[in-house]
């Protein structure tokens, strides 16, 4: 292990967070964290029942507790749910102790993606003019993230690479 940071993969439901940070963590022998599925583990309960039952409020709570634990406590590549980088709290831990990847996409790719995806309650609920205001408004904020990396045209494995490339340079 290189560092003791955490590499953090940020970006829109769709990017690919989990399928090229579970990559990533396998060459790099690393632990992988997806945060999506320990929350669902935590609750015993799918991400779109907690939305129904509890409400987005009470999701982006536990999301918070869950995500700070694994940043301040592990070491290994993680996978952050679409929001959590818009949480405070969290963008701060990040951007101040560890690594982050944004995996930029086009807004069209991401859209077709998404949409009508019945995992991903905000997606279920919003119209396609809706979800393209928040990929907008939320590409600000991952733009924070310490490197953006562009996938529109490259493989996962092509995607990896570039980033264990980043890694191994640092
Ligand atoms: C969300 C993204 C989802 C999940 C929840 C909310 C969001 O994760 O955390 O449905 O607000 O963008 P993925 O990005 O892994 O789909």
């Amino acid at each position: 292990m290189k560092s003791r940071k955490n590499l953090v993969f940020i970006g829109m439901m769709g990017s690919g967070k989990s399928s090229i940070g579970s990559i990533v963590s396998k060459k790099l022998n690393l632990n992988f964290f997806d945060i999506d599925q320990l929350i669902e583990n935590d609750q015993k309960m799918k991400i779109s029942k907690i939305f129904e039952i509890k409400g987005e409020d009470a999701f982006r709570d536990i999301e918070k507790k869950i995500t700070l634990n694994i940043l301040k406590n592990k070491i290994g590549v993680i996978a952050l749910g679409g929001g959590a980088f818009i949480t405070r709290a969290i963008k701060n831990e990040i951007l101040e102790s560890h690594l982050s990847f944004w995996l930029n996409w086009n807004i069209d790719t991401l859209v077709k993606r998404i949409k009508n995806s019945k995992k991903r309650p905000l997606a279920v609920n919003s119209t396609k003019n809706e979800l393209i205001k928040i990929i907008k408004k939320r590409s600000v904020i991952y733009s924070k993230a310490l490197y953006k990396i562009d996938c529109e045209n490259f493989t996962k494995q092509q995607i990896a690479k570039k980033i264990i490339d980043i890694y191994e340079a640092n």
